[in-house]
């Protein structure tokens, strides 16, 4: 069968539950560009530029960054891409950059293929987090400013407030795929390209 050539991944899941370990997998194995907003975000916040200046803080305190910022980057990194072969982490987060992304993709031509969200009890989320902040430090890595315990319980509640919405967008829209997000990396991206087949 032939690869359609558009294809728009997005992975939902609370913070902590391998959306970006599992985004960039399955971006290298199936030549797909990987759009993690956070990564992008944390870049200009280590390069001082303006934007990172202005959302330093939002970062630290776990919360979310202002919807237009994100839309508008987004927006340009999509400009011009074709084909459309995507996998967004971190993006959307709330119902109005899910209905901006839609705007910017019926524009594209190239609708969303599919939505898994990684499912992860929060207790083992927090230790998941926590334990990156501890690995980065023990190595002397750069430590995530909201990998800290108190950071990641607010990343939680912000999750649930603001984010958990797009669950029910994406299954009325028939894109969600359950994920069972424990286990090994491995057998979470078996689970991942089972929901995909
Ligand atoms: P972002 O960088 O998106 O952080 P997050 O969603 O909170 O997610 P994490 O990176 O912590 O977790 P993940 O699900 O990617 O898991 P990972 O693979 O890293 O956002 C950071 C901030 O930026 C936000 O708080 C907000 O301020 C801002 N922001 C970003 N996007 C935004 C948006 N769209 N709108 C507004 N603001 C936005 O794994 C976590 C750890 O677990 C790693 O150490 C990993 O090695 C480990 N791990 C992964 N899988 C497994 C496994 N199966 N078993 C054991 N360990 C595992």
């Amino acid at each position: 069968m032939t690869q359609p050539r558009n294809k728009v991944v997005i992975f939902l899941g609370p913070p902590g539950a391998g959306k970006g370990t599992q985004a960039e997998r399955l971006a290298r194995e199936q030549g797909l560009t990987k759009i993690s907003t956070g990564e992008i975000l944390r870049d200009h916040v280590s390069r001082g530029t303006e934007l990172g200046q202005q959302v330093r803080p939002i970062l630290d305190a776990g919360q979310l960054v202002p919807d237009d910022i994100l839309i508008a980057l987004i927006r340009d990194r999509l400009a011009g891409m074709e084909p459309v072969r995507v996998i967004f982490d971190g993006f959307p987060r709330t119902c109005a950059q899910a209905e901006a992304l839609d705007m910017l993709l019926e524009e594209l031509g190239a609708p969303v293929t599919a939505v898994p969200l990684l499912e992860v009890p929060d207790e083992l989320l927090i230790e998941r987090i926590v334990e990156r902040g501890r690995q980065a430090a023990l190595l002397g890595e750069p430590v995530r400013s909201d990998d800290t315990e108190e950071v990641a319980r607010r990343r939680q509640e912000v999750y649930r407030e603001q984010t958990q919405p797009l669950i029910d967008y994406y299954a009325a829209r028939g894109h969600l795929r359950h994920v069972d997000g424990v286990g090994t990396m491995d057998e979470v991206y078996g689970r991942i390209q089972q929901t995909m087949r």
